[in-house]
């Protein structure tokens, strides 16, 4: 049998069956009757976070979601819309599911492409599941396995029990708690769920029992503890947003102003004699102005450029000093607390060193902080380039700010610190 390739554009790349059509019963009681893989999450349902699992793997070449039959309109809505505002990147279609989970499977597959060679198949009630696991499933499958399981050790002892007393106590080494995404040979699979449909007994839990029951092998992947099923009330801790934790932020900044006939020179608000001036729009404070994109990058607002553009007419001669103001309101509006300010201006004349503490002074009143904040540095660059050649003067900015903590909604379950930091 040829190799897969597996890259989400070969033409044999696995289709994932995103499997969202169960009842929830046995966490009915807590979701007020929701079916759980409709539940909100970081304010998408957790059947969409499965979804982008599968995505992010970079294997997957599609996806079928198989709904309750009764909820698959509305859901298929709903998904058009969520594709249009969070890109999914894959190809899609719905199937009604089935009474049970192997119906809802067996579903599923009849809405696979025709010539879908490899399968995925996975619960929409296992959202945190990393893209890292997909790829180890479909690398199994890529080295030739027909059936592949993610699996963990079991650490309770598990014992079979009938009416309240143990009938046994089962080797432990031996077992394993089997998880999903599993990955089949589609033709293998389909073989599997019509045979079953044939044969007499209950409903199967996963796919791979029905393999085995054909005597097909099925290779074995590690699992891993987040990729959880949620089954029961307790389980919905697991959706509360985690603590918030505090978030800082860098930003950086950087501005040329050429010599000539135009400005008097200013630094930092303070006005440096020496006769040397500068072209510039503005009163062309090369110091505030790259301090001012540093804010900006803070609170990742652009550039001053963005802002204040060199066409705007009201900007003429306008004092740095204000706009820096006015930078500072926004990035403040942006929920960005600057803290520290590290300033480097590169000039090869006039001499700086008698302006330092000056400029340090005016832009820690500027910035609201205290001088012990803010850094002034001064170097040439020995003779070399534009500076070198009294042609202009640079300035380079660096802020560090506390930011407000990221909204709940898109913050992190302390179970899943991993997936969602890809
Ligand atoms: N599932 C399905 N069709 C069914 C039953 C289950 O698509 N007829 C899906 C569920 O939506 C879930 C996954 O299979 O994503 C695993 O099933 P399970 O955890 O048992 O979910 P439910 O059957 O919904 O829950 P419960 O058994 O508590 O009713
Ligand atoms: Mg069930």
């Amino acid at each position: 049998m040829p190799q897969p390739v597996f890259t989400s554009d070969a033409e044999d790349a696995p289709w994932a069956l995103v499997l969202a059509a169960g009842h929830g019963s046995r966490m009915a009681a807590a979701t007020g009757g929701e079916a759980k893989q409709f539940l909100p999450w970081r304010g998408l349902p957790l059947y969409w976070h499965a979804a982008q699992a599968m995505s992010r793997s970079g294997l997957t070449a599609g996806l079928v979601f198989v709904f309750p039959p009764q909820r698959r309109a509305a859901e298929e809505e709903r998904l058009r819309a969520l594709c249009r505002s969070h890109d999914l990147g894959l190809p899609w279609v719905c199937a009604d599911g089935g009474e049970t989970r192997q119906d809802s499977v067996r579903q599923g597959l009849a809405a696979l492409p025709a010539r879908t060679r490899w399968v995925l198949v996975h619960d929409a009630a296992r959202p945190f599941v990393s893209p890292a696991l997909v790829q180890r499933v479909c690398a199994a499958l890529r080295e030739g396995a027909v059936g592949v399981v993610p699996a963990l050790p079991v650490t309770d002892t598990i014992k079979t029990v009938a009416e309240g007393k143990v009938l046994a106590t089962l080797p432990r080494h031996s077992l394993a708690a089997v998880q999903t995404p599993q990955g089949f040979c589609c033709a293998t699979l389909r073989r599997a769920h019509a045979a079953a449909l044939a044969a007499p007994g209950g409903p199967a839990t996963d796919d791979a029992a029905l393999l085995e029951a054909l005597g097909e092998e099925v290779r074995v992947v590690p699992g891993e503890t987040v990729n959880v099923k949620l089954t029961h009330p307790q389980d919905l801790d697991l959706l509360r947003p985690a603590t918030p934790i505090p978030r800082f932020c860098t930003g950086m900044g950087y501005d040329v102003h050429r010599y000539g006939s135009g400005r008097p020179l200013r630094l930092g608000g303070v006005p440096i004699e020496g006769g040397f001036e500068v072209v510039a729009h503005s009163d062309g404070d090369v110091l505030l102005h790259a301090l001012a994109d540093a804010l900006l990058g803070c609170a990742a607002l652009g550039d001053i450029g963005r802002h204040f553009p060199d066409s705007d007419p009201t900007l003429e001669g306008v004092s740095s000093a204000l706009l820096l103001d006015r930078v500072l309101t926004m990035v403040r509006e942006a929920g960005v607390t600057p803290c520290h300010a590290d300033l480097t201006i590169v000039a090869q004349k006039p001499r700086m060193a008698p302006h330092g503490a000056a400029i340090r002074k005016n832009v820690a009143r500027l910035l609201g902080l205290p001088p012990s904040c803010v850094n002034v540095k001064a170097t040439t660059e020995e003779g070399l380039g534009f500076t070198g050649r009294l042609e202009g003067i640079k300035a380079y900015a660096v802020v560090s700010a506390q930011a407000a903590p990221l909204d709940a909604a898109e913050h992190s379950s302390p179970l899943n610190p991993t997936a969602e930091r890809l």
